[in-house]
């Protein structure tokens, strides 16, 4: 099968397509026939090994000291169920499916355990849509419901509002009852109002263009903002959460757990099938929508990781495999 594949960090002309063998089908495992994946920032990072420097040892450790122990890239993708294993139950080959891996999914095929993220696709989204939806719909969904425990009414401020996580957030807080606020440049301020944000504010207005003590959540899906400068703009019990992390939101965590006032608030968003399913339920009712800013074909992997590097994406950069463009 034909395969992006990289042997050692780097910038994206590290990147190639080969022809590698086809993943094998344990008892327990599904092997699906990949029609769309992405490249989503998480790909780019770990790429590059570009981590905060206190995450770089473990990274290394977990995923490869000199280079990535598994080579091909990619978390996301939907497709077709091609084999399963002997003890495989839960799916059967034909099935449409969807998903979300550590790495692997920018390929041809792509073998994962049934206990994976992997659920059936919604028949209403394309496998494109699908395979655009898992990485950030499930990081809002954690952070808003499970991290941030979202409660109706309360007003949130989405930063990064037009990236990868940001077009879920705004879309999930709206649907939990939020009056929901977009930080974006004013090229995307159409796209994140149209997603249901009630007020959007220009990024480069910073934290001066928002109101005083005016946020519960504030949800830095990039890593931009800075406690310390956005703190008046919470409110007395407000959450700062951050998806991007170092030392310090890590030490200001802890020390605003002890207070009374605004608090820090960092995690991970584990690729959790449950919840996946939660997302799956949300997009076939039509409560999440994709959106898709950039496609691209397999052999224009690099490309589409230079187009993510840049920090300009909208939404998800797909790479389709086998639907036409
Ligand atoms: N902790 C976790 O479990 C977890 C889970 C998922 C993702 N993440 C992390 O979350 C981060 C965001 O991922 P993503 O996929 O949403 O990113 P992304 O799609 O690459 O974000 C791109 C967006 O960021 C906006 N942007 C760029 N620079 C900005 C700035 N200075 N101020 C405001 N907005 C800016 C751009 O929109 P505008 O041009 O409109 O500003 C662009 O639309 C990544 O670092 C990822 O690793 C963490």
């Amino acid at each position: 099968m034909k395969a992006a594949i990289h042997r050692r960090y780097g910038p994206p002309e590290v990147l190639r397509i080969e022809e590698v063998p086809m993943p094998p089908v344990g008892r327990r495992h599904v092997r699906v026939r990949v029609h769309a994946t992405t490249v989503t920032s998480g790909d780019a990072r770990l790429r590059a090994a570009r981590t905060p420097a206190i995450f770089a040892l473990p990274i290394r450790l977990a995923f490869g000291l000199r280079g990535p122990r598994q080579p091909i890239p990619g978390m996301e993708f939907a497709g077709e169920v091609e084999a399963v294993g002997a003890d495989v139950t839960r799916f059967r080959p034909g099935q449409a499916v969807f998903g979300i891996t550590t790495r692997g999914a920018n390929a041809e095929y792509l073998s994962v355990r049934d206990d994976a993220a992997i659920v059936p696709k919604p028949p209403g989204l394309t496998h494109a849509e699908a395979a655009a939806a898992p990485f950030g719909a499930l990081a809002a969904l954690v952070f808003l419901r499970d991290v941030a425990r979202l409660v109706p009414g309360e007003r949130v401020l989405v930063v990064g509002a037009a990236g990868g996580v940001g077009v879920f957030a705004v879309q999930l807080a709206k649907h939990l009852g939020a009056h929901v606020t977009g930080l974006c440049s004013a090229e995307n301020a159409a796209l994140v109002r149209d997603l249901g944000a009630d007020a959007v504010i220009d990024r480069r207005a910073g934290p001066d263009g928002a109101t005083p003590g005016g946020y519960d959540i504030l949800l830095d899906t990039i890593g931009v903002t800075r406690f310390a400068a956005w703190r008046p703009a919470l409110a007395p019990r407000g959450r700062h959460l951050f998806l991007s992390f170092g030392l310090g939101e890590l030490v200001q965590m802890m020390l605003t757990s002890l207070g009374q006032g605004p608090r820090v608030l960092c995690g991970f968003a584990a690729n959790d099938p449950g919840k996946l399913a939660c997302v799956a339920d949300m997009l076939a009712a039509g409560l999440l929508r994709p959106v898709i800013g950039a496609r691209y074909r397999l052999d224009e992997i690099a490309e589409a990781h230079r187009h993510v590097d840049s920090g300009g994406k909208r939404g998800s950069a797909v790479v389709s495999i086998i639907d036409p463009r």
